[in-house]
């Protein structure tokens, strides 16, 4: 039974993502300067207001804030350890394009942000990374914290109750799947540069991360 609802509910939250992402992508095409003419859908959507002040803390125990990337590059994903599928394909993804990048990867810091602080504690994202990247940093922080950096993020998250037969912390976690791609904007600040969908591949992150590094 709770492999079949696993199933659906993954089904469900790739169909979300794709609408979402769809949006994003009409929202891109719509701010297209007038006479240019678009040969195939762009994986970079510049979204203004994406990003903001936070504090959380890694799996090492140390304090992070949006002021330690300032004036650096880093690839974020948010999403939630016990997700059965789509966390960990976009992680992996990641992890894809970082190694494809070959040197220009070390200019990236690759991050994990959860949505669900009640079970991934400190200790909990410190084994969780380690499956994907070796400088993958995972970052908790209280309800507080994860409430105001989903917010500055656009993020979605919610919480489903467990179905009947499962144990009240096998919940899952509705939410959004973007990867952000931030780096300096003209005053330095830690910006949005790029957001990749679902449906982007590695490939496609690649292309798009290239050109926006120096
Ligand atoms: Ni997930």
């Amino acid at each position: 039974m709770m492999f079949k609802n696993r199933l659906a509910r993954t089904a469900l939250l790739a169909a979300i993502g794709i609408i979402i992402g769809g949006l994003f992508g009409y929202i891109q095409y719509r701010n297209q300067p007038a006479g240019e003419t678009q040969q195939q859908p762009k994986p970079i959507l510049n979204v203004a207001g994406v990003g903001g002040p936070f504090t959380l803390t890694d799996q090492t125990g140390q304090v992070v804030t949006d002021k330690d990337l300032d004036g650096k590059y880093s690839l974020i994903y948010f999403g939630f350890t016990f997700c059965p599928a789509i966390c960990p394909t976009e992680l992996q993804k990641m992890t894809m394009a970082l190694n494809e990048l070959g040197p220009d990867a070390d200019k990236i810091q690759p991050i994990f942000i959860t949505v669900d602080p009640e079970r991934d504690t400190q200790k909990v994202m410190a084994s969780y990374v380690t499956l994907f990247h070796p400088r993958l940093m995972g970052l908790t922080g209280s309800e507080d914290q994860i409430a105001q950096v989903k917010k500055s993020y656009k993020v979605y998250a919610a919480k489903v109750p467990p179905t009947e037969g499962n144990a009240a912390d096998e919940y899952l976690v509705d939410h959004t799947s973007f990867i952000y791609f931030m780096g300096p904007d003209k005053n330095g600040k830690h910006a949005l540069l790029a957001l990749f969908r679902t449906e982007d591949s590695a490939q496609v992150m690649i292309e798009a991360i290239k050109p926006l590094l120096n």
